[in-house]
């Protein structure tokens, strides 16, 4: 039997102005309520003496659901032939909001409704702003109780040029505007007789036309890194690149990239666990791929397939925010961020705009974001990291933010940003500003040492011999009387927590120290050597920034699986230590950094 489709839609709308009364025509009118319900609610009004209001179809249902327990979000279903529904009535703006933005629940499509007679009201207005905060992009609007004002198409009209022109600086586009009375069902599942100059859709039609997210395999394909095994056992020295496929299918053979490094391989085979190898795996499967080319990825990364739309890279993006935290969210304090299996260290760098939760109300000008608040805001990570849009992918378009061990905030992406003028450079344009010059200059070492300043990063895999090659060129130059000093990326670890599941942001602050040192220590006019693994395009560049205005010299032993950063100098894996002492040796006095004879 064929799958069939599923999609979420909420009902927004001021208070009274008729959203139960929509949902309880619809379920009704689609054929959607146990049978025999109707009749039961009818006869209870007329033993109570009440009026009979399609909105008791949805307190009836609910009270069913929760046997007497108030839920937050009360949720029905409804089908037509296209597909299922659940719609959604958000009672309380809180709960509502902090679901949708941590994941709990998930809005494709929004149904706002305005009372025709009591006309835009306060609500309307933050509705519409609550969708644009979800990024909701499938939105029409229903005009209700149309027969209070005698389905007059002037008032409607009225309302919708008005409601429009609202919405366009939200930036949400209506698919449309529904003339409606829930009341009587005129223009919910079928064309309304009594407004003949309405010759648009009915709600019914409008909700099957909006298009669903589709299925997960359907989607470009979005591997999350978790882990990379290794087997050592017998000869077998396969690494297996383990995770769960978010959305997409894949077949060996097919060419893929990780990203943010960009690097790139071909799937050699899908491995399961306890399972027989398989050609294809698509989206909900935990699995494991081993690759053409070794290549070293580290967990966090997302693997994307070549020819397809791919994640977005940057460390710049525009965000909404909803903060839970006890303690408040502060521009400019370092914070750990969770997109999918990725950890990184990210800070508030700006707050566009902050809405309270609880009523929706706005204002601007705010340094912190405080608990139960939802703000617009710029983010930014230490380094570049691949994510999509909200919009665009579910699972990778979506984060959390911890404090303190605690998640404290949720929060979708809304847009990629541009990262070239990003905090890091700001800090340092700072420090330079504020550098407190001695009274030697770099020229008087210079004469006095014999040699420039550099700084030497040998890379390659960690199976290179890059680290015994830089500690012999230390020994090297020291015994010809340079100041040269090796200092690993090790030694920076101590002092930091030792928390394993860290080490991933830890090796951001590793990079972040290493070059602040290099700074200080290349201005002192030493030679500073240091040999790196698993480095990516990123680590050098930071590296590199960080160092300036002194400069770098990139060391690449083996073959190198950067993307695009050019290490300055080869060494084949197979050189041994003192060949390849000698071949930089020579590259330094090529490049002038130490004299082109020996004293
Ligand atoms: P809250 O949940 O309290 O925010 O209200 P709501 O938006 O769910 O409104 P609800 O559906 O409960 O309707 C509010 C009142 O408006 C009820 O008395 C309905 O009978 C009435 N109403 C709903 N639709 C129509 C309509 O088309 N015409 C008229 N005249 N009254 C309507
Ligand atoms: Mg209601």
């Amino acid at each position: 039997m064929d799958k069939r489709e599923q999609m979420s839609i909420v009902v927004l709308g001021h208070v009274d102005h008729g959203k139960s009364t929509v949902i309880g025509r619809l379920l009704a009118d689609t054929g959607s309520l146990p049978q025999g319900k109707l009749e039961q609610i009818k006869a209870f009004c007329e033993r109570n003496a009440r009026p009979f209001e399609y909105a008791f179809v949805l307190d009836a249902l609910k009270d069913e659901q929760a046997q007497g327990i108030t839920i937050d979000t009360a949720r029905c279903f409804f089908k037509t032939t296209l597909r299922d529904y659940i719609i959604i009535d958000a009672p309380g703006h809180m709960e509502f909001l902090k679901n949708m933005i941590t994941g709990a629940a998930r809005a494709e499509a929004a149904l706002l409704v305005i009372d025709a007679h009591e006309g835009i009201a306060e609500n309307s207005r933050k509705h519409g702003y609550l969708a644009s905060l979800l990024g909701i992009n499938q939105f029409v609007v229903l005009v209700n109780k149309m027969d209070l004002i005698s389905y007059d198409r002037g008032i409607f009209e009225e309302i919708r040029e008005t409601y429009t022109s609202f919405l366009a600086r939200l930036n949400i586009h209506p698919q449309g505007f529904v003339p409606i009375c829930a009341r009587e069902g005129e223009n919910i599942v079928r064309r309304s007789e009594r407004m003949p100059w309405y010759e648009g859709p009915c709600v019914l039609d409008y909700i099957d036309s909006f298009t669903g997210s589709g299925e997960k395999e359907d989607k470009p394909f979005r591997f999350p890194l978790q882990d990379v095994y290794r087997f050592t056992e017998e000869k077998d020295d396969r690494r297996i690149f383990a995770g769960t496929v978010e959305s997409g299918r894949i077949r060996v053979g097919e060419e893929v990239i990780f990203l943010p490094s960009q690097k790139k391989s071909k799937i050699k085979s899908i491995e399961g666990f306890n399972a027989l190898p398989r050609q294809e795996i698509a989206a909900g499967y935990a699995t494991g791929f081993t690759l053409e080319e070794e290549i070293y990825v580290r967990p966090g990364e997302i693997m994307c397939k070549v020819g397809e739309s791919l994640c977005h890279v940057s460390s710049r993006l525009r965000a909404n925010i909803f903060w839970m935290g006890r303690a408040p969210m502060i521009k400019g304090k370092k914070y750990k961020l969770k997109l999918t299996t990725h950890r990184a260290f990210v800070q508030l760098v700006e707050i566009l705009k902050v809405t309270d939760a609880a009523d929706l109300s706005h204002y601007g000008g705010k340094q912190q974001l405080d608990r139960y608040e939802v703000a617009e805001c710029i983010l930014e990570t230490t380094k570049p990291i691949a994510f999509d849009c909200i919009t665009e992918s579910e699972a990778t378009g979506r984060f959390v933010i911890v404090d303190h061990y605690e998640i404290s905030g949720g929060g979708i992406i809304m847009e990629a940003l541009d990262d070239r003028e990003t905090s890091l450079h700001e800090h340092i344009r700072r420090r330079e500003f504020s550098w407190e010059k001695g009274s030697v200059s770099p020229a008087d070492r210079e004469r006095r040492y014999h040699h420039r300043a550099k700084f030497i990063v040998f890379t390659g895999s960690p199976e290179s011999k890059k680290r015994e090659i830089a500690k012999h060129l230390e020994k090297t130059l020291f015994e010809e009387n340079y100041l040269a000093y090796y200092l690993g990326v090790e030694s920076l670890k101590i002092g930091l927590e030792a928390d394993v599941s860290d080490l991933q942001e830890h090796r951001e602050e590793h990079i972040r120290r290493l070059g602040e040192l290099a700074r200080i220590i290349t201005d002192s006019g030493m030679i500073f050597i240091t040999a790196v693994d698993d480095v990516d395009d990123y680590d050098l560049e930071i590296l590199k920034k960080l160092n300036a205005p002194q400069e770098i010299l990139v060391v690449n032993i083996g073959k190198s699986d950067l993307a695009s950063f050019r290490p300055d100098f080869h060494i084949e894996e197979t050189a041994d230590v003192k060949g390849a002492v000698k071949a930089v040796l020579s590259l330094l006095r090529r490049e002038a950094i130490i004299p082109d004879y020996t004293i």
